[in-house]
C-alpha cells in the first residue's frame, strides 16, 4: 500500500501513518490475511525513522487491526468489515442531463436457472482454436505504437469486401471506421452530425441505449411509431437531424422494414437533409426468407451510415464494430476518435484481419448460422404451444431474439419481473418504449440457450407466465 506523508499536517508522522492504514482496512481496501509493507521498507522509502513506523504499526495491533503472522511480518486481522461511507459535502455530481440516464442492463451478474436475455451469444460457439491462433499470428504483426484511429487499413479492406460480398454494400476501405461496437460507432457519428437541442427520430419501442446515447449528448430523441412495415416514415418530426433505424430485423419487435418504407425514408431524408443510421446488428442471422437491400445500397444521396458489429457474430467481449460513412463525415470522424481513445486496440484488429482474410469468418458464419437457425424455430414453436393466449410471440425472420406481446393492461405486474422469481431472465418489452402506455410483454433471448433445453426453458417459463395471470 502506497504511504503518503503530509509535513504540514498538525498530526505527527506516526499518526498519519495509523490513521492511513487504519481507513484502508476500514474501507476495505486492505482486506484480512494481506500483509503490510514491512517497516524497514517504509521507514526507507519516506525517508523517516523506523521506530516512527513500528510506532503506528504497535498501535494498530493493539487496536486488533493488525497482527503479527507465525512465519514473521504483519498482516490485516480479521472481523473488519468495509464501512458504508456517505459522500463528503459537495461531493462531485454528474450534470442532471447524465443524471438522468438508465442503463439497460440494470443486473448484468443477475442470476437465473435460464439465462434468456437478448444480445446473448453462445459461447461454446466461439471459434476459441481458430481465433487464438489469429491472435497469436497478429501479435507477430503488430507495431506496438499508437495506430490509425480509422483502424487499419488491411482491415477496413477487409471488411469492405466481406460486405461486398455478404450484404451487396460497394464501399472503400476509406469510408469505414474500425469502432468499439455499434453504440461507439453512434456515438461518434452523433458528435459530428448533431449539436445540444437538435432532434433525432428513433425507434417506438427501440433500442435503449441509443435512445440514451443520444440524450448524453443533449439531442432530443423522439419515439417514432413502428408497424407491421417497420417505421412509420410520415410519423417522423420535420425537424429531425438524424434518424436510427434497424431495417433488417426492428429491435426489439422483429420486423423488417419493407422495400416501399426503405424507398420513402431514404426520399424524406433527402428531402429533409437529414442522416440515417442504418443498424444492421444481426442481419447475418436469417432464418427463413432472403433479406431485402441495406438502405445503404438503396441509397443514392449520401444520407446513410451503415453501423456493423461483431458482437452477435463472434462475441460482444471483442468489442469490434464498424462504420461506413460519406466520406466527408469521416475526416471529422476519425478525429473524434482520435481525441478519445486514439485508436482500435490494434493487436485485435490484427487477429480480425487474419480472421476474415483467413476464411474463417465465412466458416463460422456457416456453423452458428446451422445452430442458431433450428434453435429459433423450436424456440418460437414452443412458445406458441406452451404460453397462454393472450402471449403471443411476434412472427420474425432473423436474430437471436423473439418478442412476446402480452394483453394491453399496464396494471399487471412486469412479466419480466414475474419471471425472474421462477428463475428465468427475459428482457421486459416495456423498457423498450419511452412511452409504454398499457404494453405488457418481454423478449427471449435464444442465443445462449442449448437447443437441448428448450423445452425446459419454455416449460418454466409458461409456467410462471400463467401464475401471473393466475390461469
Ligand atoms: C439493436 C442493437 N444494435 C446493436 C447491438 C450490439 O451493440 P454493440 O455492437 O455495441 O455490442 C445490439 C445488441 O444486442 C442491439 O440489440
Amino acid at each position: 500500500m502506497e504511504l503518503f506523508i503530509d509535513p504540514d499536517a498538525d498530526r505527527s508522522v506516526t499518526r498519519q501513518l495509523y490513521e492511513q492504514i487504519r481507513d484502508a482496512i476500514l474501507s476495505g481496501r486492505l482486506g484480512p490475511g494481506e500483509r503490510l509493507t514491512p517497516s524497514r521498507a517504509v521507514s526507507a522509502e519516506l525517508g523517516i525513522a523506523r521506530s516512527t513506523v513500528t510506532d503506528a504499526y504497535e498501535s494498530l495491533a493493539a487496536e486488533g487491526y493488525i497482527e503479527g503472522r507465525a512465519g514473521g511480518g504483519t498482516v490485516v486481522a480479521g472481523g473488519h468489515g468495509s464501512y458504508p461511507r456517505s459522500p463528503p459535502p459537495g461531493a462531485l455530481a454528474p450534470t442532471p442531463r447524465s443524471a438522468a440516464l438508465r442503463r439497460y442492463d440494470d443486473d448484468p451478474q443477475a442470476e437465473a436457472a435460464f439465462d434468456l436475455r437478448p444480445g446473448r451469444v453462445d459461447p461454446r460457439l466461439f471459434p476459441a482454436v481458430v481465433w487464438r491462433r489469429c491472435v497469436l499470428s497478429g501479435l507477430r504483426r503488430v507495431s506496438a505504437q499508437y495506430g490509425d484511429p480509422a483502424g487499419t487499413f488491411d482491415l477496413r479492406a477487409a471488411l469492405s469486401r466481406w460486405l461486398a460480398s455478404s450484404r451487396g454494400i460497394t464501399l472503400t476501405p476509406e469510408q469505414m471506421v474500425v469502432t468499439a461496437g455499434t453504440g461507439h460507432a453512434i456515438d461518434l457519428v452523433a458528435r459530428v452530425l448533431l449539436s445540444p437541442g437538435d432532434v433525432a427520430g428513433v425507434e417506438e419501442p427501440g433500442y435503449p441505449p441509443v435512445r440514451e446515447l443520444l440524450r448524453s449528448h443533449g439531442v432530443d430523441a423522439v419515439g417514432v411509431p413502428v408497424d407491421e412495415h417497420g417505421i412509420v416514415v410520415d410519423a417522423i418530426p420535420p425537424a429531425a437531424r438524424l434518424v436510427y433505424v434497424t431495417p433488417s430485423h426492428q429491435y426489439p419487435l422483429g420486423v423488417v422494414l419493407s422495400r416501399r418504407r426503405r424507398l420513402e425514408l431514404l426520399h424524406w431524408a433527402g428531402r429533409h437533409g437529414a442522416a440515417i443510421v442504418e443498424d444492421d446488428y444481426d442481419s447475418e442471422f436469417r432464418h427463413t426468407t432472403r433479406p431485402l437491400e441495406p438502405l445503404h445500397r438503396l441509397d443514392r444521396d449520401g444520407r446513410v451510415i451503415y453501423v456493423g458489429t461483431f458482437s452477435k457474430i463472434l462475441s460482444p467481449a471483442l468489442r469490434m464494430g464498424f462504420l461506413a460513412a460519406p466520406v466527408t463525415l469521416v475526416p471529422a470522424i476519425v478525429a473524434v476518435r482520435q481525441a478519445i481513445d486514439w485508436c482500435p486496440p490494434p493487436a485485435t484488429q490484427e487477429a480480425l484481419t487474419g480472421f476474415v482474410d483467413g476464411g474463417h469468418l465465412g466458416r463460422h458464419l456457416r456453423r452458428v448460422r446451422a445452430a442458431y437457425t433450428p434453435r429459433f424455430h423450436r424456440v418460437y414453436r414452443e412458445l406458441l404451444d406452451r404460453l397462454p393466449a393472450d402471449y403471443r410471440p411476434l412472427q420474425t425472420h432473423a436474430g437471436l431474439h423473439l418478442a412476446v406481446v402480452g394483453p394491453d393492461t399496464a396494471s399487471q405486474d412486469d412479466p419480466a419481473h414475474a419471471l425472474l422469481r421462477h428463475g428465468i431472465l427475459v428482457a421486459s418489452l416495456r423498457r423498450s418504449y419511452q412511452n409504454p402506455g398499457p404494453v405488457t410483454g418481454f423478449l427471449v433471448g435464444f442465443g445462449a440457450l442449448p437447443t437441448e433445453q428448450t423445452a425446459a426453458a419454455v416449460d418454466a417459463l409458461a409456467t410462471g407466465i400463467t401464475a401471473l395471470t393466475g390461469r
